[in-house]
């Protein structure tokens, strides 16, 4: 059964994300600072940048993170998605499996990620309802390396049809955590984490959370934009990346994983979200809009460049490693100051290192 509801809202998504672009919220970085190193003591051939994720080694710590899948309209943009992830070294995620493993159609939008990369690291997609033997049906039809369970009330409570009831969920994420083959990770889509949930999460055994931040791709205008007449305004909601971020570094271990997602969008951005304590970066929206309007040639050559800033940045700030990036000095300004003051973060404590 096709089902035509479900292939029209995904290339809508695409469509929106493209005519809405980033925002109104800031991914928080603009009032994270790193400090000049005029004596970096560093060559370009001493920078190492692989990283590991759920203990997935990682060459390069970039993720093209979960965008679409579900339709044959997108198996050609899930191609390119693919080949640009390939021409870097990063990981990829797909979008959503949830409907193709329910209604078992579709599944060709999906394989060729893995078709396009056999070698790559490539992250199945789900949503938090689904039940674990569909959850491990979304990570065999890739091989996947990992499985995102993806999160996102706002999203649900701006589309008329969408979930109203999330009561039950981590007791479902769990279920799934326990059956599947491989690493599982939690992830927002662009409303953020705060302490408090990931705490619930690490408590119940997950090791893994993107923290999709606001300040990027923003679904509740998306979906509103789709639906004019229901009114719902939530496009100014969610908890920015930068301290989604600093939530999760304060309450991970050296053995979990922060992934850093939500606006992120150049090197310098890349860089601070890593300098704050994440293990990888996911980008969406700029890697969709690259290869929709200018092509997949010129999405790879984006990647390498953001790849490349990174690591002059670390030789900047005299960073060998990722682990020494995250104690390299940073200071912290304006409304981001003040979070960390109200939350109980140390600002001084913060600007010397992020994580364990
Ligand atoms: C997404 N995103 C997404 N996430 C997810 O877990 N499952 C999905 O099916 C989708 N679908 C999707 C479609 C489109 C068109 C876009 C642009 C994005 C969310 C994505 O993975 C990411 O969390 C957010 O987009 C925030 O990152 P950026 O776009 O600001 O880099």
């Amino acid at each position: 059964m096709v089902d035509m509801s479900r292939e029209q809202r995904k290339l809508d998504h695409i469509r929106y994300a493209l005519e809405l672009g980033d925002g109104p919220l800031t991914n928080g970085l603009e009032n994270v600072h790193f400090l000049h190193n005029c004596l970096p003591e560093l060559a370009p051939a001493d920078i190492d940048i692989t990283t590991t994720l759920s203990g997935i080694k990682l060459s390069v710590p970039f993720l093209v993170n979960a965008i679409t899948g579900g339709t044959d309209n997108v198996t050609e943009i899930n191609r390119k998605l693919a080949q640009t992830a390939a021409a870097a070294g990063a990981a990829i995620a797909v979008g959503s499996q949830y409907g193709a493993v329910k209604t078992q159609t579709n599944y060709r939008s999906f394989e060729i990620v893995r078709e396009t990369y056999p070698e790559g690291v490539v992250f199945a997609n789900i949503s938090a309802l689904a039940t674990p033997a569909e959850a491990q049906q979304a990570v065999d039809m890739l091989s996947a390396n990992a499985l995102q369970i993806h999160l996102n009330p706002a999203q649900e409570l701006v589309m008329p049809e969408g979930d109203r009831d999330f009561k039950g969920l981590l007791a479902n994420m769990r279920r799934i955590l326990e059956h599947v083959s491989v690493p599982v990770i939690v992830k927002e889509t662009g409303c953020g984490m705060a302490a408090e949930q990931i705490r619930r999460l690490l408590a119940l055994g997950f090791t893994c959370f993107d923290v999709g931040g606001a300040g990027g791709t923003n679904f509740p205008a998306i979906e509103a934009k789709r639906f004019a007449a229901t009114g719902t305004d939530l496009a100014g909601w969610g908890l920015a990346t930068a301290p989604s971020l600093i939530e999760a570094a304060a309450v991970c271990g050296k053995n979990d994983t922060i992934v850093a997602s939500g606006g992120l969008r150049d090197g310098l951005a890349s860089a601070k979200a890593l300098a704050l304590g994440a293990d990888a970066v996911g980008m969406s929206g700029n890697i969709l809009r690259c290869i929709m309007e200018d092509g997949v040639e010129v999405a790879q050559q984006e990647l390498l460049e953001i790849i490349t800033d990174l690591r002059l940045l670390m030789l900047l700030t005299g960073s060998r490693d990722l682990k020494a990036l995250r104690k390299t000095p940073l200071y912290f300004t304006g409304a981001l100051r003040e979070f960390l003051l109200c939350r109980g973060h140390d600002p001084i404590r913060l600007s010397a290192v992020r994580r364990n």
